[in-house]
């Protein structure tokens, strides 16, 4: 790759500036409520927050000071905490977890070996190295539990702790709701993108029979409509797993919403207010997204049309990073990076719009697709299983965008996110489509 964005000297800056601003976010996603707050666990799904701060510690130590540097471990006796694999997040808290003050020196003292070893390492020559990748993926396995801290905050009773700015009001969107997008072949995944994970690997090609895409994603207005319409309660509209799973668990609107007499209220980062209409509607799993798009007539995208649709560039024939094009997120692209705790409106930023006129494919809300996550052809592990390869089936669901939580260097046309059809915690909406063929 001759990007000269791609050269060894700016992928050491963006290391260094990725690695800085990740560990500022993690700084105040654990520095913003007291010690009862890091300590306890929010709920059955989550870590304590102080598992997180040092889970990304021994990650980082693991990956850049051990396997990149050649360093001896510095606390062997605690990896076996901070593994995700050996303890389910339920157990996390009874096990002798480093108190905060502890967790977050081991971390910092992590970080300050870290950067000699940024300094002094060449970009080149084995796989780790190559373009700065280990970095890289550290730097965005921070910003992937910063996200995960911010579901953690999100989950808590009590006062507010955390607050941001509300995105820019905009004009009411006033294209149309859905646009063709014209059948033929197109590239999917990366062999070129320096910090893509495994599961984003290699690029393929793909036939994709023509579809209509929504242009935004679905609003809480337009998913009031489905439970003012009985949708909850209308067997037809689910698959047989999701409705015995809505009607075991009693589901019957998106997680955080209570109706309070005629109108519906949420609540957000420990503020109760009225569900806006014009936002993307977040909190549903898989199966309410599925059941909508049954009720509304159309179905979920797959994988492989999200992807299209977001990276097809049928003027140059060939896959861009984003929808805008090639140039990294910037604000008026995407709603990324938690900069604001919120959604913006469906229709916001024009600018980060596809050739064919979709917006939001990237940031506000996490989109869920049809489709299972499963490995593209020539997939290679690397650098370790656990990331993707031991999730890969049809138990794991795809979404695919980011949300407003998630760190511009954590999200690409490419990237890919799983999760159970059951989860609603995450920053999860969705948007619609319908096969062209289909009146
Ligand atoms: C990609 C969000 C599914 O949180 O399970 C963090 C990211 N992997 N540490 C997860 C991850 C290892 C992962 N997801
Ligand atoms: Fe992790």
């Amino acid at each position: 790759m001759t990007d000269p964005a791609f050269d060894a000297d700016t992928l050491r800056e963006r290391a260094l500036t990725t690695l800085t601003t990740a560990r500022a976010r993690t700084t105040l996603l654990t520095s913003c409520v007291e010690e009862p707050d890091l300590t306890a666990q929010h709920s059955p799904l989550m870590s304590p927050l102080v598992w997180d701060l040092a889970h990304i510690g021994n990650q980082e130590e693991m990956w850049l000071l051990r396997a990149v540097g050649g360093r001896e471990a510095m606390r062997p006796e605690i990896d076996g905490l901070y593994d995700a694999f050996e303890h389910p997040r339920a157990e996390r808290p009874s096990l002798p977890l480093l108190p905060p003050a502890e967790a977050r020196h081991y971390a910092s003292e992590v970080r300050g070996r870290v950067l000699d070893i940024l300094e002094s390492t060449a970009f080149h020559g084995t796989r780790l190295t190559e373009a700065g990748f280990a970095f890289g993926m550290i730097a965005q396995h921070e910003q992937q539990h910063d996200e995960t801290m911010l579901i953690t905050h999100q989950l808590r009773k009590g006062p507010q702790a955390l607050t941001a700015p509300d995105p820019d009001p905009v004009p009411l969107f006033t294209g149309p709701s859905e646009v063709l997008v014209p059948g033929g072949p197109f590239t999917m995944g990366t062999s070129t993108e320096p910090w893509a994970l495994d599961n984003e690997r290699p690029a393929h090609r793909r036939e994709v029979p023509a579809f209509y895409m929504d242009t935004t994603p679905v609003t809480n207005a337009a998913f009031q409509a489905f439970i003012a319409d009985g949708g909850y309660d209308t067997e037809r509209w689910w698959t047989p797993e999701g409705w015995a799973h809505i009607r075991q668990h009693s589901i019957h609107a998106p997680l955080y919403w209570h109706r309070d007499g005629k109108q519906w209220l949420r609540r957000r980062f420990g503020v109760t207010e009225v569900v806006p209409p014009d936002e993307p509607v977040l909190h549903v799993c898989w199966y309410e997204a599925d059941a909508y798009a049954r009720w509304a007539g159309r179905r979920l995208p797959t994988e492989t049309e999200w992807e299209k649709a977001a990276r097809h560039d049928p003027a140059g024939n060939r896959s861009t990073r984003y929808p805008w094009g090639d140039a990294d997120p910037a604000p008026e692209h995407a709603n990324l990076g938690q900069r604001h705790l919120r959604p913006a409106p469906a229709g916001s930023y024009p600018e980060g719009e596809s050739p064919l006129g979709i917006r939001q494919l990237i940031g506000d809300v996490w989109e869920w697709t049809a489709s299972d996550f499963l490995p593209y052809p020539g997939f290679q592990a690397f650098p370790y299983k656990e990331y993707s390869e031991v999730f890969f089936g049809p138990e794991h669901k795809v979404l695919r965008g980011g949300a407003f939580a998630v760190d511009p260097v954590a999200c690409r046309g490419t990237f890919r996110n799983w999760d159970y059809p059951i989860r609603r915690q995450i920053f999860s909406g969705f948007r619609t489509a319908r096969s062209a063929g289909d009146a």
